[in-house]
């Protein structure tokens, strides 16, 4: 079953095209990842998808029916969550109550909230560091934790915005781990990752973008040899 599909999608600022003219679909179950220089138009691209920027072309349709332009509160309640580059948690506030604030909108009974709010911080391996404030978490915790925050919502799309990016080795190859347990609960994931390692054996297939526009898709492995895709990397025309 098709989740997301996107045609000809579009996106101007005055002049500018930061994404121009993509199509592709997304199977229910997959992690699809979404690869890119700087400036290709990636988390844009999110914003689309998640209903915080209207496309300027093109049309989006998700779980079969046509969603093109709708509201951030819409994509939300039917089950799209997203990252953001620049993390958003709330960092006054204990890493519970972070995930609280998003729980709420499936579960309204305080008590519901919270035990959903558990299970996911179990999920991200972060059950331990529950009731300390989100400030005090190193730098792979808090990019845990804005996972967490996405995944409180209840999602059946959930969109990663380099949040595996920045991390060790080894704490890269827990989140690879962590990504496929996500992944195992019926949740579709759409990564931006520019990490290699990391996009090559969790994606089953990668769309590369290069100035607004689709350059490639195809499986990790046939993307990293296409030719137009090491040009792009390489900064050539
Ligand atoms: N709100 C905006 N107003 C004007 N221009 C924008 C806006 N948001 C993004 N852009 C421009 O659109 C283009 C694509 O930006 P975008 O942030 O989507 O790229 P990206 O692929 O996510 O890059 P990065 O890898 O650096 O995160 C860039 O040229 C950017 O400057
Ligand atoms: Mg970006």
């Amino acid at each position: 079953m098709t989740l997301l599909k996107l045609t000809d999608v579009g996106r101007r600022f005055g002049g500018l095209r930061a994404v121009d003219g993509v199509s592709f679909s997304v199977e229910r179950g997959e992690i699809r990842g979404l690869i890119g220089p700087n400036g290709a138009g990636k988390s844009t691209l999110f914003s689309l998808i998640a209903g915080s920027l209207r496309p300027t072309a093109g049309r989006i349709f998700y779980e079969g029916g046509e969603v093109t332009g709708w509201k951030a509160h819409q994509a939300a309640t039917a089950g799209v969550a997203r990252t953001f580059q620049l993390m958003r948690v709330f960092s006054s506030m204990t890493v519970l109550e972070n995930l609280m604030v998003g729980s709420y909108l499936r579960h309204p009974r305080r008590g519901e909230a919270r035990a959903r709010a558990e299970e996911i911080l179990h999920l991200v391996e972060l059950s331990a560091q529950a009731d300390v404030p989100a400030r005090s978490l190193t730098v792979a915790s808090k990019k845990r934790l804005e996972i967490a925050r996405a995944l409180a919502t209840g999602p059946r799309l959930l969109l990663l915005d380099e949040t595996l990016s920045g991390l060790t080795p080894a704490e890269g190859r827990e989140a690879v781990a962590m990504v496929r347990r996500i992944n195992d609960t019926d949740i579709t994931i759409v990564m931006v990752e520019h990490v290699m390692e990391v996009v090559m054996p969790l994606c089953d297939r990668v769309v590369v973008l290069d100035h607004g526009r689709m350059i490639s898709e195809g499986t990790p492995a046939e993307v990293s040899q296409d030719r137009a895709v090491i040009d792009a990397y390489l900064g050539l025309p």
